[in-house]
């Protein structure tokens, strides 16, 4: 298929884009700048510059692309160092969102496009009640925290404007396996920590997994929502420790719900014990995806622990099995 990307020089992008180029089709990548435009050449896509707030700029370039499917990755999320003012550093994202999605749709209708996908969040959508893992078909979480609302509306408009025009809305978990992750930092520097009894739970994707359901999803999806995410949701309290040993960093603090909420905001509080994980059971029967990194333990060895100070490095397995250590 020819294959319109936007956001092709980003985390999910870079990665999406060679897989589609494996898998034979043809890619018109989109980016903002002429050294992005670089990165998504050199990836082996047609490289195309384009503000998706810009819904003329948008028309003309899919028009002019005439491609049969469109796949919407573009986020702006560079710094997410404020979650307490959660839907200010949500805001362009919430835009590209809303007003992107919308601007898309138009012109992929226009153009006769026929598939169309977009990234959509899974981790801390649902409704914080009942079992902690849920599926696509369990209802998304009424209130989201005050901080968060208009984040999550957007994320809410995107799932229904892309279904109902036929198309298929992913819902990715946390994603990690880049360089520039945002995750390892503060867990590092002990910034991240469990949060009350720490019983919030995360799905995790890695980047690489996250890009080959992409490209299923786009072969085969069905119209409706996926939820992109790895076999193992867990609670913070279990692989926050594991994420820190990885990085060779000191165990993660402890701190009351009250604190966390004084120094980082409701939806961080939310995040950290009440949210709800999301099962993989619909992408993995009806896209027929594997995954190279079924759970974020061996995700997170292989993404960070190369970068852990040699001194606090684990012991590689397979030295240690030859010292009668392991298993
Ligand atoms: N599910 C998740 O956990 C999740 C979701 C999204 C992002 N993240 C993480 O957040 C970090 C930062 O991500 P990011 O979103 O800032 O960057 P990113 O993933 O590196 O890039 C986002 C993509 O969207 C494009 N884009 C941004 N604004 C646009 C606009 N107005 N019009 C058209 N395209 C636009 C960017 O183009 P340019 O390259 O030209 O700027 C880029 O191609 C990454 O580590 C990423 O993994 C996580």
């Amino acid at each position: 298929m020819r294959v319109f990307v936007v956001g092709a020089s980003g985390a999910i992008g870079t990665r999406l884009v060679p897989q589609l180029i494996d898998r034979g089709h043809e890619v018109i990548g989109t980016s903002r700048s002429p050294e992005s435009a670089k990165r998504v050449r050199a990836l082996g896509a047609r490289p195309v510059l384009l503000d998706l707030l810009d819904p003329d700029a948008v028309r003309k370039a899919v028009l002019a692309a005439e491609p049969e499917a469109v796949i919407h990755e573009a986020t702006a999320l560079s710094d997410l160092s404020d979650f307490k003012h959660f839907d200010r550093t949500f805001h362009q994202t919430s835009r590209l969102r809303t007003e992107g999605t919308d601007a898309l749709l138009g012109a992929a209708r226009e153009a006769g496009v026929r598939r169309f996908v977009a990234q959509s969040y899974a981790s801390a959508r649902y409704s914080r009640d009942g079992a902690p893992v849920k599926s696509e078909d369990d209802p998304l979480d009424p209130a989201p925290a005050p901080n968060a609302r208009e984040a999550f509306a957007a994320m809410r408009h995107l799932d229904e404007a892309v279904t109902k025009a036929g198309g298929v809305a992913l819902r990715y978990g946390a994603f990690y396996g880049a360089s520039n992750d945002g995750l390892p930092d503060p867990v590092r520097k002990r910034q991240f920590p469990i949060i009350g009894d720490g019983g919030g739970v995360t799905s995790f994707i890695h980047l690489h997994d996250a890009a080959a359901a992409t490209v299923l999803a786009l072969e085969r999806g069905e119209p409706g929502i996926y939820n992109i995410v790895d076999d193992e949701p867990a609670p913070a309290r279990e692989w926050l420790p594991v994420l820190a040993e990885v990085l060779g960093a000191k165990p993660p603090r402890r701190v009351p719900r009250w604190l966390a909420r004084v120094l980082a905001g409701e939806f961080v509080v939310v995040m950290g014990t009440e949210s709800r994980g999301a099962s993989n059971a619909k992408a993995k029967r009806e896209l027929g995806w594997e995954l190279r990194y079924p759970s974020w333990r061996e995700g997170f060895r292989a993404a960070y622990a190369a970068t852990a100070p040699a001194e606090r490095r684990e012991p590689d397995p397979a030295a240690r099995a030859v010292k009668g250590e392991a298993g």
